[in-house]
């Protein structure tokens, strides 16, 4: 069996069990296979293991974009496209067994790319690179040269950039392997891309397993000394995309402490307790429970938009450790996250105003969505203090976060 069900793929098979039949009979099968292989990668039933790839759209530049969806053993489906490595869809169980796509995102192409979408830009589902989150005004300075990047977010740089990770097109390849079925995406952004030095070379790897795990692995080699903090921008509402507000799901985030932020969410260079604050999540506690406290941090953030300092507890840098946990008690859904990463932003999607559109035409309000981006802290080039994101020739930068997902009527907080 073939891993990918391509529509060559269908329609060779067609062909072949068609052999005695006429060529006229032939040939109408052969388009059967086509629409039928077609409607099949986007339509996607949760039937069985598997790959399908199909097409999504073309960049302006005439390039061919595709969707890849995966389906574990028990039914879980992600989609994922090669530009900007997004998550376009994944559909889960609730307590109840059935599935809902818990992922904010769209059907299209033409709505990623649209001028609405990049005006607002929550990059949705995308890989973030080369530097996730902000540098301050957009400058650093390394061996003694300064760097410019853009500032694309007021003052300062976000996410890699005017044409960041998660707007590039990668190169994918499928696979399938012990671990599950996935797609090892590459990238190599030049030296001098978006203003950072060297050539980098971007390996992002999806491994949908069926212990119900999504496994994103990272890996980079340069051949000029640059920072980099990779990470994955999935929004989760685990109501189901398109659901009102996230306030009612429940959070654990695994860290005794944040960097607080100034008014442009650069971090102060303060490692502060979250004892006795709102950003106290050591424990399961509803998102909304204290998100409109008057706050001076939460003001800066219009709610949760920090950096959480993880109880790594000495584990050792590869090792996994438990980030953050998010149940929803009405469907049951349970995400947890582990990492190898130091941090995770919590982002509580406070920027999401209704002005888009998901899925299934419903608008995304006002924090319908929450993003949990396993990283190394915001700003680290010039943050002597922070545990370092500088890749330096001949090292190679790796890191893994794992996300399992379940369904469950309890949880112990
Ligand atoms: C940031 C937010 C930002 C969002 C979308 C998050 O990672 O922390 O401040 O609005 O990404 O750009």
């Amino acid at each position: 069996m073939p891993l990918i069900n391509t529509q060559v793929d269908a329609q060779r098979h067609s062909v072949g069990s068609t052999l005695l039949l006429s060529a006229a009979i032939a040939l109408l099968m052969f388009s059967a296979a086509q629409a039928q292989s077609e409607t099949e990668a986007t339509a996607g039933n949760g039937a069985g293991n598997g790959v399908e790839k199909s097409v999504f759209g073309h960049l302006p530049d005439g390039r061919q974009v595709d969707v890849y969806q995966f389906t574990n053993a028990n039914g879980i489906e992600l989609r994922v496209t090669n530009y900007g490595g997004i998550i376009l869809s994944l559909k889960t169980p609730n307590v109840d067994g059935e599935f809902d796509d818990i992922a904010l995102g769209f059907d299209s192409l033409e709505a990623y790319l649209s001028d609405e979408y990049r005006q607002a830009n929550p990059y949705f589902g995308a890989l973030i690179g080369r530097y996730g989150n902000r540098i301050a005004g957009g400058q650093f300075s390394l061996n003694g040269e300064s760097y410019s990047l853009a500032t694309n977010d007021g003052s300062n740089h976000l996410h890699g950039g005017d044409q960041g990770f998660d707007k590039v097109l990668w190169q994918a390849e499928p696979f399938e392997s012990e671990a599950g079925t996935g797609l090892v995406l590459r990238y190599t952004s030049e030296d001098g891309e978006e203003g950072y030095p060297g050539r980098l070379e971007t390996e992002v790897t999806y491994t949908l397993t069926d212990n119900d795990e999504l496994m994103v692995d990272y890996r980079a080699v340069t051949d000029k000394a640059t920072p980099i903090n990779l990470t994955q921008h999935s929004y989760f509402n685990l109501k189901g995309e398109g659901s009102d507000t996230i306030l009612d799901h429940q959070l654990m985030i695994n860290a005794p402490g944040f960097t607080p932020v100034n008014d442009t969410l650069i971090p102060s260079g303060e490692l502060r307790s979250v004892d006795g604050t709102p950003f106290d999540f050591t424990q399961l506690t509803l998102i909304g429970e204290r998100i409109e406290q008057d706050n001076e941090q939460l003001a800066y953030g219009g709610g949760y938009d920090h950096n959480f300092v993880l109880d790594r507890d000495n584990a050792a840098a590869d090792e996994l450790v438990l980030a953050a946990k998010v149940w929803e008690p009405a469907s049951g859904r349970m995400v947890e996250i582990t990492t190898t990463e130091p941090a995770i932003q919590f982002y509580s999607g406070n920027f999401l105003n209704g002005d888009l559109t998901g899925k299934q035409g419903q608008t995304y309000g006002h924090r319908s969505g929450f993003a949990l981006e396993t990283q190394h802290y915001p700003d680290s080039p010039n943050q002597e203090a922070f545990p370092s994101t500088i890749l330096e020739p001949g090292d190679t930068y790796r890191s893994r976060t794992v996300y399992r997902f379940s369904a469950q009527p309890n949880v112990d907080s």
